[in-house]
């Protein structure tokens, strides 16, 4: 570039040049002495762009313009050619050194002077999550589809649509936070029997895993922030035998041992006739422990047929159609399966306690 000076060639030419040396710089020095030589303090394009201001008054804005758009294309290709020969000066180093940078680092190993590579712990599922993912896999087996629904509810689906209105007793056992607009946090999966049925036309089989809310003081067996897994069956002819197969079905899985059930009346609006399901403790097989409290029987699924409002609210005909429904604390289940005693565990965040699930899950 030295060899003519600037003002003999045609602007093209310089620009064409200009670039042509800066894609071929052969290392970062050389590219370094261009890039000084052309945009430096007293570079020769730094110039060029200065010198516009000496130009007469009605030049000045089309030189302006393109000495700047040729200034910022040779600070691109600069800049683009600097990562490249950056990238190819890396690799060289680490290919002249031999070191792998995906390799481990090397600790100190159990026996002295042996080091070996260090492992990062991968960490493992949350037990709740192994849990409901072998609920979801068997009852996806038996022809469910998995639901979600939202965690912030109306009141009707929370309460009015199952049978709850807003002078019903059973809403003092599900006190919640509310939010300013009249919403709230659910206090259980039962919404998303609703919002399926309003949804789907039957025969419906859904399950629907998710976190609830409710008002609670934090002890051993209750949390403000809990998981539970609904069940809904809507179809003609369904009745409290096909009920009683598929709560078996689920809890034989889940404990993985057979299971004997009874059931005994049990109170919720949204279920006609509504069942308290228990099985026989799996710790004392029913002879009196301190887990069953010395009954044999421990309390596990609340469930029953759905009551004739519920299917009308979600646009179903209960002339027509029967449906059975159920709800499952997912945590009381794991509690169960694992024989943990208590439930804020969960939520602690306790690696010792968490880590202890690794390979459990089949
Ligand atoms: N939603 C109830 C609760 O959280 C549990 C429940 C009971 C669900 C009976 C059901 C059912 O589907 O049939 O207390």
């Amino acid at each position: 570039m030295q060899d003519r000076p600037p003002e003999n060639r045609s602007p093209d030419s310089r620009r064409r040049d200009w670039l042509a040396a800066i894609d071929s710089a052969a290392d970062l020095a050389a590219l370094g002495a261009l890039d000084v030589a052309l945009l430096g303090k007293t570079g020769e394009v730094t110039e060029l762009v200065r010198g516009v201001a000496r130009l007469p008054r009605e030049e000045r804005p089309a030189a302006g313009r393109a000495a700047n758009e040729l200034k910022v294309a040779l600070e691109t290709a600069v800049a683009a050619r600097r990562a490249v020969l950056e990238r190819s000066a890396l690799d060289a180093a680490l290919s002249s050194t031999g070191f792998d940078p995906s390799e481990p680092p090397l600790v100190d190993g159990p026996q002295p002077g042996v080091r070996i590579p260090l492992r990062r712990p991968r960490g493992t599922l949350h037990p709740i999550t192994i849990v409901r993912d072998e609920l979801v896999d068997l009852f996806t087996s038996m022809g469910f589809t998995w639901q979600d629904g939202p965690e912030i509810e109306t009141d009707w689906f929370n309460f009015e649509a199952l049978n709850i209105p807003a002078d019903h007793p059973a809403r003092d056992t599900q006190d919640t936070f509310w939010l300013d607009d009249g919403n709230l946090l659910r206090t259980h999966t039962s919404p998303v029997q609703i919002r399926s049925m309003l949804r789907f036309p039957p025969p419906l089989k859904v399950i629907v895993p998710g976190r609830c809310f409710r008002a609670e003081t934090v002890d051993a067996s209750h949390e403000h922030s809990f998981y539970q897994m609904e069940g809904l069956v809507v179809d003609e002819g369904v009745s409290t035998a096909n009920l009683i197969h598929t709560m078996k079905t689920c809890l034989r899985v889940i404990l993985e041992r057979d299971v004997t059930v009874r059931l005994r009346p049990g109170f919720f609006p949204f279920v006609e006739p509504g069942f308290e399901l228990d099985v026989n403790c799996p710790f004392c097989a029913g002879q009196g422990c301190s887990v069953c409290k010395h009954s044999g029987w421990i309390e596990i699924l609340p469930c029953g047929m759905v009551h004739p409002n519920v299917l009308r609210a979600g646009g179903i005909d209960p002339e027509r159609f029967t449906g059975f429904a159920f709800g499952m604390g997912l945590q009381r289940v794991v509690m169960l399966r694992y024989g943990i005693d208590d439930i804020r565990l969960f939520m602690g965040g306790d690696l010792r306690f968490l880590s202890q699930f690794d390979g459990v899950a089949r």
